[in-house]
C-alpha cells in the first residue's frame, strides 16, 4: 500500500531537508511537530476520500450478497463507514485543518475490483459469487487497517491522546469487520466445496 501510492513522508522529508539547511531553528521540536501534522493530514485526506468511496460502495456489494448474514454484514458496516468519515471530520477539527479530500487512488482501484466482482458474480452460483465478494470486501478492511495504523503512529509521536482514541475506535471497527467476513466465508467455503463434490459425482454417474 505504501509503496503503490505517493509517499508524503518522502516528498516533506526532502523539503524539510532543504529548509533545515538555512533555517536557525533547524531540528527544533517545533519544527518537527508540524512535520507530523502535515504527514498525518496527508493521511487523513486520504482516509477521507477512501471512506467517501465506500460509502458508494457498500450499498451495491450489499444489494449483490446473495448470503442474508453477509448482506447484514455490508449493512452495519455501511453505518460504521459513515461514523468513520463523521470521525475524521473530528480529527481535521482537532488539528485546526479543513477536511479536505485527497483522491485515493488505492481505495479506488479496490472498489474499481469490487465492481467487477459483482458483475461476474451474476453469472456464479451463491457461494463461490458470495466468496469473491468476501474477498474484494477484505482487501478494502485491510487498506483501511494499514492506513489507521499509520495515522495513529503519526498521531501517538504528536502525542495527541484525542486523535489516537479516536483512530483506535475505527481500527477496532475494520479489524472487526474483517474478522466477521472471515467468519462469514466458512460456511460458504463448505457449501462451495459441497458443491464441486455433487458436480463431480454427476460426472462420474454419467
Ligand atoms: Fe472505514
Ligand atoms: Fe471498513
Amino acid at each position: 500500500m505504501i509503496a503503490g501510492r505517493s509517499n508524503p513522508a518522502s516528498s516533506i522529508c526532502s523539503n524539510e531537508t532543504s529548509r533545515a539547511a538555512s533555517s536557525p531553528i533547524a531540528g527544533s521540536h517545533t519544527q518537527f511537530m508540524e512535520l507530523l501534522q502535515e504527514l498525518l493530514t496527508e493521511e487523513l485526506k486520504d482516509l477521507l476520500h477512501a471512506e467517501g468511496q465506500l460509502v458508494k460502495a457498500l450499498p451495491k456489494m450489499a444489494k449483490a450478497a446473495k448470503d442474508a448474514d453477509l448482506r447484514t454484514a455490508f449493512e452495519d458496516h455501511l453505518e460504521q463507514t459513515k461514523g468513520h468519515v463523521e470521525r475524521l471530520k473530528q480529527v481535521f477539527e482537532m488539528l485546526d485543518e479543513k477536511p479536505k479530500a485527497k483522491p485515493c487512488k488505492g481505495m479506488a482501484g479496490l472498489v474499481e475490483e469490487g465492481a467487477e466482482v459483482i458483475t461476474d458474480g451474476k453469472q456464479m452460483e451463491e457461494a463461490p459469487a458470495d466468496l469473491a465478494l468476501i474477498g474484494a470486501a477484505q482487501r478494502v478492511e485491510h487498506y483501511e487497517i494499514a492506513a489507521y495504523g499509520t495515522a495513529r503512529a503519526i498521531a501517538e509521536q504528536m502525542n495527541r491522546r484525542d486523535i489516537v482514541k479516536l483512530l483506535s475506535q475505527t481500527l477496532a471497527e475494520e479489524e472487526k469487520a474483517d474478522e466477521l467476513l472471515t467468519k462469514l466465508a466458512q460456511p460458504l467455503l463448505a457449501e462451495a466445496g459441497q458443491g464441486t463434490e455433487e458436480e463431480e459425482l454427476e460426472e462420474e454417474e454419467v
